[in-house]
């Protein structure tokens, strides 16, 4: 069986990430969805909601589980008996910091492989936290989110107007 660990902060979790879990199921028997707290990055969404945000967003796909995990990722990816990290890759802009994770995870464990998918055009632009800044503003979210997701987005902005 052949597991990829599909790593992020999920604030919420958009329509990009679901399209790249559903798209790396082409190459993976199952992955498993691993929400950061990364509280440094200060979320919006606790980790709870996180992880149920996740797990709504995927619920059509078969063979997918969504879990948090803490402290280092390639821990996390040998407890899991995953063989593969696996990351979305939109722009030029994303390649910097993603190399940079791709390689000091493999100085953690030269075991643990990073594959990246490139982004589908129609998400290439999509940020957890534009979506966020257009949910502030009162702008429509259906491009971005899974229905559920938006309405959870758009009550944090409701209550705190
Ligand atoms: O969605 P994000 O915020 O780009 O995801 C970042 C994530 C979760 C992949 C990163 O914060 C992470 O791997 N955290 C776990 C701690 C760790 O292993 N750090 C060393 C590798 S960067």
């Amino acid at each position: 069986m052949r597991i990829g660990v599909y790593p992020g902060t999920f604030d919420p979790i958009t329509l990009g990430h679901a399209n790249v879990i559903a798209r790396s199921l082409r190459m993976v028997d199952r992955v498993v969805v691993a929400v950061a707290p990364n509280p440094q990055k200060g979320p919006l969404f606790d980790l709870r909601e996180r992880i149920e945000l996740a797990k709504i967003a995927t619920k059509h796909l078969p063979h997918v589980d969504v879990e948090s995990f803490d402290g280092l990722l390639v821990n996390y990816v040998r407890e899991r008996g995953a063989q593969a990290i696996i990351r979305g890759m939109r722009a030029v802009s994303d390649f910097e910091h993603e190399f940079q994770m791709a390689l000091l995870n493999r100085k953690l464990d030269e075991g643990v492989e990073t594959v990246f998918l490139m982004a589908s055009e129609e998400y290439s632009y999509l940020t957890s936290s534009m979506v966020k800044e257009v949910a502030s503003l009162g702008g429509p979210l259906q491009d971005f989110l899974h229905p559920d997701v938006a309405k959870r987005l758009e009550a944090c902005f409701q209550a705190n107007s």
